[in-house]
């Protein structure tokens, strides 16, 4: 195995550079190569500079993914920094591509910074529960001062070269030859008297003490309630960085990020990062042979269909939008421009990509006009006929080869399918809503499906930027399934004696966004209504049934569209609970006489998850998901689950399962069948795992 870190002395200066494809994470072999390579070139005689540099396509990108979690090998990341900036001859980072997390820091260490245009330089360690720890926390703020370094620290997001040129964090920015201008720069440095210059002794951004400190303290204000620890943690160690001397600034970021690291939140997210790229691992993947896709279809331009076709033309696809007529077209092309007009205003884009995207689609009532695309995605009314009248229309339009992809709900798309010649072409693409925006797919996989139309939907959903997950056929896949669940568990509670306001707000405090209730006012409770009814036939006589959704929609309160649902929405203001719902929820306990019970905010919590978790075992037991980390993906990317929870499965994991199994079947004697434990509950606690373990 070639060495990851090599050293070579060109012109008096020492040339250490990182080879660690694909992105040079700093791992414990390039920790420990740089070590000895800069203590090597330190003690060489004819090297009066360092540059450091790295091959292939970045500057290191961060650290090892396959150490997160785990105690670092010696050297550390931060003893590395510490030799390079304690260094006796100027060292200077040579950087392009992405300087990410351990990557930038290492470059803050080195005591000057030449970057291409193109390199971008950031701190994402919050995004995964944690801080910079390898001095990062020190460094950025005594060049960039509390805000620059609190936002980027906070938000995760990267500068531009040129930023950092004008923050200071770059000394020089060029368009190309970075390894001639770095040499040069030492050149300069060696013929100036090869004088350092460590970040440490820097204190450009700490000259107005008094405002350095108010900066921190706004923040610290801003982000009181954050549930993340790290979050106040880096707001505590920049404060450090003002009024603590380096090292002891040092010491409390080591502290701050080995708690952090070790917190449950921590664990959580990276088990959310872990499980969106196990869930990109399916099987119809391995030896496919993908079908071409250069250009789409979409047919129905309502909510869904315009999303989706922005969605398409962003990735750069041309696309041929179908209606049923003229007006339907001209609303939905309409959603269309207005969308790429709001991202021209908001400066997302530049006029001439806007007019360049628009450019490329073609808005027709004509099912003709679908006949050369190779992919059609079907976004019409969620109506088993309708959808059965399109499939048919479509079968005689398109091109052999080509894919049909149907946007359902809800329905079953083997049923869809069977109506068709071509039933190998067809599967399910699930998007979420708002569809250019939502990041999760679930790719729903008919019985007669070809794998190679799976692995290319989601080689597709990659394209366009989704996270993919697999499904197989069931009544609302994976994630509408686990929602069902969520919703009956606050359903019964609602009966129970809990209110709409009381759960929406327990389930905030879990870290969803909003709560249940509030979502139904959003979406439209009338959907739900409809697949109440759809599945009323089928449901069976001694389960407990909750009538209120039904009671309201009566009324037409179909939620915020209507002004009103489980709340009053005024134009203006925020929604009020709807005293005329609470109503009806006291007759409807008064008609079935339930005894009234408080319900503590962890037990609706409780119910919810653990309600969740319960059915995302059913789904894999069931093979409806491949594993319980894809039913956290989707929870996570198209329902709002807090990602510091790391999904219900995971959730689950960390309360232990068998305190959820014991749970489950205490609230088994209330409703017997929908508590009931999922086998897969035995299986794993008779065996000492986990979810995770699968
Ligand atoms: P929508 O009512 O906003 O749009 C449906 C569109 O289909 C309408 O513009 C209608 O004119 C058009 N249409 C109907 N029959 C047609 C035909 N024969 N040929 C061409 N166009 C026709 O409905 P929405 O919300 O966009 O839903 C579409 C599909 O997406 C449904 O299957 C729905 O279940 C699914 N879906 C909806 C989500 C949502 O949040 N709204 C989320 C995920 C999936």
């Amino acid at each position: 195995m070639t060495e990851p870190v090599t050293l070579r002395v060109d012109n008096s200066v020492a040339i250490i550079t990182i080879e660690n494809p694909p992105v040079n994470a700093l791992s414990h072999a390039v920790r420990a190569g740089l070590s000895d390579k800069i203590e090597i070139a330190v003690a060489d005689e004819t090297a009066k500079a360092i540059v450091l540099r790295a091959e292939g396509r970045t500057f290191p990108a961060g650290a090892d993914v396959r150490e997160f979690g785990r105690p670092r090998e010696a050297p550390i990341l931060s003893d590395v920094c510490a030799l390079l900036e304690d260094c006796s001859k100027p060292t200077i980072a040579a950087v392009h591509g992405s300087a990410l997390g351990g990557g930038f820091e290492l470059a803050l260490a080195c005591h000057y910074r030449v970057a291409q245009k193109a390199a971008r330089f950031g701190l994402p360690e919050v995004k995964l529960g944690v801080l910079p720890g390898g001095g990062g926390t020190q460094r950025l703020p005594r060049i960039v001062g509390a805000v620059v370094a609190l936002d980027l620290m906070l938000t995760g997001k990267p500068l531009g070269a040129q930023t950092a040129l004008d923050l200071g964090v770059a000394d020089l920015v060029v368009e190309a030859n970075l390894d001639t201008a770095a040499m040069t720069l030492a050149g300069q440095l060696i013929a100036n008297g090869g004088a350092t210059r460590p970040t440490r002794d820097r204190s450009e951004g700490l000259q107005d003490p008094g405002g350095f400190v108010n900066a921190v303290a706004a923040r610290r204000e801003k982000v009181k309630s954050d549930p993340l620890p790290s979050v106040a943690r880096i707001v505590d160690c920049i404060e450090a960085a003002q009024i603590l001397p380096f090292d002891a600034g040092i010491a409390m970021e080591r502290a701050a990020f080995d708690d952090c690291e070790a917190s449950a939140e921590a664990n959580a997210m990276r088990h959310a990062f872990f499980a969106e790229r196990r869930a990109s691992k399916i099987p119809e993947l391995e030896g496919a042979t993908l079908r071409p896709i250069k250009s789409i279809g979409v047919v129905g331009a309502g909510t869904m269909g315009s999303g989706i076709a922005i969605s398409c033309l962003d990735a750069g696809f041309p696309v041929v939008l179908v209606e049923r007529d003229q007006d339907a077209l001209d609303r939905g092309v309409q959603r269309i421009v207005a969308n790429y007009d709001k991202s021209v205003d908001k400066g997302r884009i530049d006029t001439a990509t806007g007019v360049e995207r628009l450019a490329r689609l073609t808005s027709t009532t004509s099912m003709h006009e679908l006949a050369p695309v190779d992919l059609i995605i079907e976004a019409v009314f969620e109506d088993e006929q309708v959808k059965r009248t399109v499939f048919t229309q479509l079968d005689t339009v398109m091109k052999p080869g080509a894919i049909l992809a149907t946007n359902t709900s809800y329905l079953d798309i083997d049923t869809l399918a069977a109506t068709i010649s071509r039933p190998q072409d067809v599967v399910g693409y699930h998007f979420f809503s708002p569809a250019h925006i939502m990041k999760l797919l679930e790719v729903v996989v008919g019985d007669q499906t070809d794998p190679n139309v799976v692995a290319t939907g989601f080689d597709l959903a990659r394209k366009l930027r989704k996270v993919p997950v697999r499904a197989s056929v069931a009544d609302g896949f994976i994630g509408n399934r686990v929602l069902a669940s969520y919703r009956l568990a606050a359903d019964f509670m609602l009966e129970d004696g809990a209110s709409p306001a009381q759960i929406d707000a327990a389930m905030r405090a879990y870290g969803f966004p909003i709560g249940p209730y509030q979502v139904l006012d959003m979406a439209g409770l009338d959907i739900s209504w409809a697949r109440r009814k759809r599945l009323a036939a089928s449901r069976a006589p001694e389960d407990r049934y909750v009538a209120i959704g039904d009671k309201i929609c009566e009324q037409g309160w179909f939620g915020q569209k209507a002004g009103r649902g489980y709340y009053i929405h005024d134009q203006a203001g925020t929604p009020v609970e709807n005293p005329d719902v609470l109503a009806i929820i006291e007759a409807e306990r008064r008609s079935k006489g339930v005894a009234l019970r408080a319900f503590s905010q962890q037990e609706i919590q409780q119910r919810c998850v653990f309600a969740m978790a319960n059915e995302g075992a059913r789904l894999v037991s069931e093979g409806v998901a491949l594993r319980p980390s894809d039913v956290d993906v989707v929870l996570l990317y198209g329902y709002g689950f807090p990602r510091y929870r790391g999904g219900p499965m995971m959730a689950a994991d960390q309360a232990g399962l068998l305190t959820v199994k014991n749970a489950l079947i205490n609230w088994q004697s209330e409703e017997p069948r929908f508590w009931v434990p999922s086998p897969l509950f035995d299986e794993l606690i008779k065996n000492g795992r986990s979810f995770g373990d699968l």
